[in-house]
């Protein structure tokens, strides 16, 4: 299962478009589609072998597929990695980093700010199996490093985060945890590894919802974990390959269509980006504008130095309310009012979505956890796409201007 031969050196751009496992005997310039389950073996002992994993070669899709081979590939050639393990879901992806890294009595440290379905990961499914884990504010290095027991295995970040956009140090949280003996995972899925590249800031795993910025047309669910070659074939792919959280290879091809156009489309969507959120901060009804691009944002310097002089493509808002009620109300009727933008909690689209993340991606919090994670009632996420800036900021200004 080798990788089609490119010369050393190549850039970003050109491994998100070439890399790829070598092509078959039809010499197809666009990567193909092996929409098949099984494999036709040439020997019952080739067969045998195979299965054995001593010799190279696929079985069975859900133990290896060629177009999933090859999405892998381009992945972990953008972020830096040795190999990559595709998934699913961006869930299924933290899943299986949890069911291949953890066992009962460890010990988990996980920021605070994740991704609203990541907390009962931990919480509530991982937990069942006897692991504690332990919720730290994203961007407080002393409390990552207080939290540290005997037992640490695993310290778990997002950055930036969905949805307020905290940035936290991965060099600082990567020493944190080596010096405890543990791994530091980082869901990359908000930069992207056109921004960000966290194994080089001492990360050992990334997580990537591959359904976001991969994609980047919202067609299909997806997921990633990039590793070494070495964790992938001795700890993720038993696990996988047991579990069966695997990707389809269709969703692959889509992916790897959407990974050639990443660079491009990222760049501009965070230009975008910044626009609206200067045009937001503006806005007189508007009381916060949540944007690393923004010099206001607390993590600016950090966001600029750690994510190559961007804040990425999505950003979040809060409506000026007197109470939670008139909050939650407000942020509806902006919501309600687009014309343009869709209403939709995905991101890393090329339509604008814009979201209300307290009753949607952390609907299924406590009002506790919701208040510790800082999503508040009048608190509006928007995944900024390629439309023109100005529909963008008009479709936004017909609810401010209503209220
Ligand atoms: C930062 C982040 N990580 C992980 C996920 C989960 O990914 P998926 O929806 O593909 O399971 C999401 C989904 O919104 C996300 O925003």
């Amino acid at each position: 299962m080798a990788a089609q031969q490119l010369p050393d050196g190549l850039h970003l751009d050109t491994l998100a478009v070439r890399t790829a496992l070598e092509r078959s005997q039809y010499g197809e310039n666009s990567e193909a589609l092996y929409l098949t389950s099984g494999y036709v073996q040439s020997s019952a002992a080739s067969s045998a072998a195979r299965f054995a994993m001593e010799e190279e070669g696929f079985t069975y899709s859900r133990v290896g597929n060629p177009t999933v081979s090859s999405m892998e590939m381009r992945l972990a050639a953008l972020e830096g990695t040795e190999a990559a393990v595709a998934t699913s879901s961006g869930m299924s992806a933290i899943l299986l980093l949890g069911m291949a890294l953890l066992k009962a009595g460890d010990h988990v440290i996980c920021s605070q700010s994740v991704f609203g379905s990541v907390i009962p990961m931990f919480s509530r499914e991982f937990a069942k199996f006897g692991v504690e884990t332990t919720f730290v504010p994203q961007t407080d290095v002393a409390a990552w490093k207080a939290a540290v027991r005997p037992n640490t295995r695993l310290l778990f970040a997002e950055t930036p985060t969905n949805p307020l956009t905290e940035v936290c140090d991965i060099r600082a949280l990567a020493d944190i945890a080596h010096n405890a003996g543990a791994f530091l995972a980082v869901d990359n899925c908000f930069a992207t590894p056109v921004l960000q590249r966290p194994v080089f800031m001492g990360a050992d795993f990334i997580i990537h919802s591959g359904t976001k910025f991969l994609d980047g047309q919202g067609r299909v669910m997806a997921g990633a974990i990039c590793c070494t070659q070495k964790q992938r074939d001795e700890l993720f792919l038993p696990v996988i390959r047991t579990a069966g959280m695997v990707l389809s290879p269709f969703n692959a091809w889509v992916l790897l269509k959407g990974m050639e156009t990443l660079a491009i489309r990222v760049k501009a969507q965070s230009t975008s980006t910044l626009a609206v959120a200067q045009w937001l901060q503006a806005q007189p009804q508007v009381a916060r504008v949540f944007y690393p691009g923004l010099p206001s944002h607390a993590q600016h310097e950090l966001a600029m130095r750690q994510q190559s002089g961007s804040g990425g493509a999505v950003l979040s808002f809060e409506v000026k309310a007197p109470d939670v009620d008139a909050a939650r109300k407000n942020a509806f009727h902006v919501l309600d009012s687009m014309q343009v933008l869709s209403l939709c909690t995905n991101l890393g689209d090329t339509k604008t979505l814009a979201a209300h993340p307290a009753s949607t991606s952390h609907g299924r919090l406590s009002e506790a956890q919701r208040q510790l994670a800082g999503i508040g009632q009048g608190l509006i996420r928007v995944a900024v796409g390629l439309e023109h800036i100005d529909d963008i900021t008009a479709d936004l200004a017909r609810g401010l201007n209503t209220l």
